[in-house]
């Protein structure tokens, strides 16, 4: 079967669009209607006025966009296409840590299961976090869960001390320096590029650091010619259809490949995106109490986001 045409073909027909995530295989890229960070797709599902929502990328995110267009069927590839940082922050435990600091309000990184943006106040991207911070007076106490690697990249840039919740991300969270080192050796002109989530180490030695959409504009309008990127290798398919000429080498995650891939985000395949699209299934259901609360946080994000104009 081509999956491709039948896929644009129901589309069509089902009044469908699709999202896809930066860390999708580049052929689910290529058939979606908009490819962005999570910031630019909650816009995005914010915004839609469809019938369907396929959404190929992980859990949280067709969750969020649910929550945002609650009306919309969300439909999303695999189920099981779920997150390690979310799921590093389970909301009975989260509630008792926040009990613990009563007088601090709670910026929640997006992806975190819908229940734990129910206590949140806002919600932050990487690609606005530390922005959105740096939007609350100097003096607020803050509790941002639950990336810790991405709270102490926001600490170290606001000068903040917010208090962090232990989460990270199983893929990110094991990039290490030596293997971005020994690149290096090999690439001496190479620039390094790192996504927030990586340790405080790899930051450091980083030459940017930014969301999936600001490491592809860095690398798209930076003028070196190769890059070292610390983060999840479905982003090198964008990057190379941005920059054809320039040459990326993505860190490997262990010493057996030279990838390094979110094994939820890659459970979507072209034909699970059609299957999705045929019978209209698997779809995201929230009940209308979770949609309402969590729709709070993420709004103000949005509203502050628009305001400071990062989207
Ligand atoms: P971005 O919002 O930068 O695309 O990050 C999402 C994510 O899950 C990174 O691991
Ligand atoms: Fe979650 Fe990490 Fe995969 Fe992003 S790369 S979806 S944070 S497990």
């Amino acid at each position: 079967m081509n999956y491709r045409d039948e896929i644009l073909k129901l589309k069509k027909e089902k009044n469908a669009l699709i999202l896809a995530h930066y860390y999708q295989i580049g052929e689910i890229q290529d058939i979606a209607d908009y490819v962005g960070d999570s910031l630019g797709l909650s816009q995005k599902a914010a915004e839609a006025n469809v019938d369907i929502i396929l959404f190929a990328g992980v859990h949280f995110m067709a969750e969020t966009a649910k929550i945002l267009n609650p009306k919309t069927k969300v439909l999303l590839p695999d189920l099981n296409a779920g997150c390690s940082l979310a799921d590093s922050c389970p909301y009975d435990d989260f509630v008792a840590f926040k009990n613990k600091y009563p007088d601090h309000i709670v910026i929640s990184y997006i992806n975190t299961s819908a229940a734990i943006k129910t206590v949140s106040d806002v919600i932050c991207t990487s690609g606005n976090a530390v922005k959105l911070v740096n939007y609350f007076p100097k003096d607020q106490k803050i509790i941002f869960a639950p990336d810790r690697n991405l709270g102490g990249y926001v600490n170290q840039m606001t000068g903040r001390n917010m208090v962090l919740w232990e989460g990270t991300c199983e893929v990110h969270d094991i990039l290490n320096t030596e293997s971005i080192l020994n690149l290096k050796e090999e690439h001496p002109k190479a620039k390094i590029v790192a996504h927030p989530e990586c340790q405080a180490q790899v930051l450091k030695i980083a030459d940017y650091v930014g969301s999936t959409t600001g490491l592809l504009k860095y690398t798209k309008t930076d003028d070196a010619k190769e890059y070292i990127v610390a983060t999840e290798t479905g982003i090198l398919h964008q990057m190379q259809l941005d920059s054809p000429d320039k040459k990326f080498y993505v860190v490997p995650s262990d010493k057996t490949c030279a990838c390094n891939d979110c094994p939820y985000m890659k459970l979507n395949t072209m034909e699970k995106v059609y299957l999705a699209l045929k019978n209209e299934t698997p779809s995201i259901s929230l009940d209308a109490e979770t949609i309402e609360k969590a729709l709070v946080p993420i709004e103000r994000m949005l509203k502050i986001s628009k305001e400071l104009k990062i989207i």
